[in-house]
């Protein structure tokens, strides 16, 4: 079975304070630290970008697993792999008339190539992706729709998750939106293996419980 990774979202931290945040989740179990890095153009919303990502990076050695919610993901690879962004998951829905040749960058730099979808879009979609010669090691499952935190989880998707993990049994299978204890059973016997949660994470009386709560049921 692929192991579980449990990323919280840095979108529900307090950026005031993103050190200590990140830092807090790390001591509470987190794998991965999940940073949404949104243009104000593909998404209608505007986060952080590679300065923000330099200076966490200054302050940690966390995996930062970031979700480029951008209209132009080559323009980011140099800015975010100097940075030292470990993660570099792209959106299947901007125009890019040459994937291999993106995928192919994001690894020259060292970054993991990893792929994202958005609810209306077909799985088919990234298939072409995972399977080129130089793959993407991860898809990422929108089960919102990108842009904010807080919104609710869409089953649906799973039908997505489950045709993936029977494809491709190794692959990284991430879900992104409105996980949290009521919906990680659904999303954990689809096939997802690395889940990003926020305000699950953040809104919680105890982080910790749910981090472990997550993890034990992908990896039940
Ligand atoms: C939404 C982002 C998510 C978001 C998840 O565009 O990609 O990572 O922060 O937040 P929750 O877990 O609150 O839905
Ligand atoms: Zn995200």
């Amino acid at each position: 079975k692929v192991k579980a990774k449990i990323a919280p979202s840095m979108l529900s931290s307090d950026f005031a304070n993103l050190a200590s945040e990140a830092e807090k989740m790390l001591q509470f179990g987190a794998d991965w630290l999940h940073m949404d890095i949104m243009d104000g153009h593909f998404v209608p919303n505007l986060t952080i970008g590679p300065t923000v990502i330099q200076s966490l990076r200054q302050r940690s050695r966390a995996y930062l697993d970031c979700h480029l919610m951008v209209t132009n993901p080559m323009d980011y690879v140099k800015p975010l792999s100097k940075a030292g962004a470990s993660g570099f998951t792209f959106h299947v829905e901007v125009s890019q008339e040459n994937w291999q040749d993106l995928i192919q960058k994001i690894k020259e730099t060292g970054m993991r190539p990893g792929v994202a979808l958005k609810p209306g879009t077909p799985i088919e979609q990234v298939f072409p992706l995972v399977e080129a010669e130089v793959p993407v090691e991860m898809v990422l499952v929108m089960t919102v729709e990108p842009g904010f935190g807080g919104q609710e989880f869409m089953p649906e998707m799973m039908d997505k998750v489950r045709v993936l993990r029977k494809k491709y049994p190794s692959l990284d299978i991430e879900v992104d939106g409105g996980l949290g204890p009521k919906t990680i059973d659904v999303a954990a016997s689809a096939g997802a293996n690395c889940i990003v949660a926020g305000s699950s994470i953040f809104k919680a009386l105890k982080p910790q419980e749910v981090i472990s709560l997550l993890r034990k049921s992908v990896e039940e």
